[in-house]
C-alpha cells in the first residue's frame, strides 16, 4: 500500500523536498501538458515560446486568457492539501513547483518557490509596471492586445520557451535539492529541463529520490522509488492515515 510506504519514507528521512508538476493540479480540473488529455494533444507546444508570443500576442491571449490564465474558480484539490499538512507538520520544507497556477499558495502552503512564474501577474515589456489579471482579462475583452499606458506590450509573468528562468527561484530550489535528504517528484513527466534537473542535483547529494505519477517519467531510471499512481487517490488516503494516533 503506497500511503504506508509513503508515510514511512517520511518518516525515515523527513523534511522532504517536493517538486510538483501540472498531475497534481488536474483533479482541480486544469489539464495537464502531456498527459492522455493534455493540452499538447489540442493545442501546439508553440503558444508557449517567448518568439510565438511576441509575433502573436493576439492569438496567445485569446487562447491563453481563459484556459491557462483565468484561475479565479479554480480550487486547490487534496494533493495540494496533503502538501500544506507536511508543511506544518514539519515533513516538507519547500515545494518547487513548475505550475503556474498558483494552488499551492492557495492551499496555504508557505515556502513554494515558483519555477515557471505565475499566471496571474502581467507586467508591461517597456516600463515593466505590474498588471492584476483582472485588469488584464478587462483589457482583453476591449482590444484583442493589451497594451499599457505608456503604450507597451503587457505579457504574462511566465516564463516561455526560450526564456531563462527567474533566477532567485533557482537559486533557492539549487539550494533545496543540495540540502535536503528526501526529494519527492509529484504529477511531472520530467522532461522540461532546468526543472528536471532538481532531482538529479538532490540524488548526486546523497537523497533519497521518490517519484509518484501516473505514467512514465523521464528520471524513473533514477528514482529509489515509484508510485504509479492516481494522486488525488493517494492524497486523500495518506491525509486520513495522517489524521489518525
Ligand atoms: P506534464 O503534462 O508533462 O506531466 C504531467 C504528468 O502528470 C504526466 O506524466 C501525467 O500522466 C501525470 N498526471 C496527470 N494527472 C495525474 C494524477 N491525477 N495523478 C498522478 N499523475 C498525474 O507536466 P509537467 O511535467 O508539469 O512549462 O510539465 C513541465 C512543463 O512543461 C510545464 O511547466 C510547462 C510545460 O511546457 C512551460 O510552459 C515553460
Amino acid at each position: 500500500e503506497y500511503a504506508d510506504k509513503f508515510l514511512n519514507i517520511l518518516d525515515t528521512f523527513r523534511p522532504a523536498v517536493v517538486l510538483t508538476g501540472a498531475g497534481v493540479s488536474t483533479a482541480s480540473g486544469i489539464p495537464d501538458f502531456r498527459g492522455p488529455d493534455g493540452l499538447y494533444n489540442r493545442i501546439s507546444p508553440k503558444i508557449f515560446e517567448l518568439e510565438f508570443f511576441l509575433k502573436n500576442p493576439d492569438v496567445y491571449y485569446s487562447l491563453a486568457m481563459r484556459k491557462i490564465h483565468d484561475l479565479r474558480d479554480v480550487e486547490p484539490n487534496t494533493t495540494h492539501e496533503l502538501l500544506r499538512l507536511l508543511e506544518e507538520q514539519g515533513f516538507v520544507n519547500a515545494i518547487i513547483t513548475q505550475n503556474i497556477d498558483g494552488l499551492h499558495q492557495k492551499a496555504g502552503s508557505m515556502r513554494v518557490i515558483e519555477l515557471h512564474g505565475n499566471a496571474n501577474e502581467f507586467y508591461c515589456m517597456n516600463c515593466r509596471k505590474y498588471y492584476s489579471i483582472a485588469v488584464v482579462i478587462d483589457k482583453v475583452s476591449k482590444d484583442s492586445i493589451p497594451h499599457c499606458s505608456c503604450g507597451g506590450l503587457i505579457r504574462p509573468d511566465i516564463v516561455f520557451f526560450g526564456e531563462s528562468l527567474p533566477e532567485s527561484a533557482v537559486m533557492h530550489a539549487q539550494e533545496a535539492s543540495v540540502n535536503c535528504n528526501l526529494f519527492v517528484v509529484m504529477g511531472s513527466s520530467l522532461v522540461v529541463f532546468p526543472a528536471a534537473g532538481f532531482p538529479r542535483v538532490a540524488v548526486e547529494n546523497g537523497a533519497y529520490l521518490l517519484i509518484i505519477n501516473r505514467g512514465e517519467t523521464g528520471l524513473d531510471y533514477l528514482a529509489d522509488m515509484k508510485f504509479n499512481c492516481d494522486l488525488e487517490s493517494f492524497s486523500k488516503v495518506v491525509i486520513e492515515k495522517l489524521g489518525q494516533p
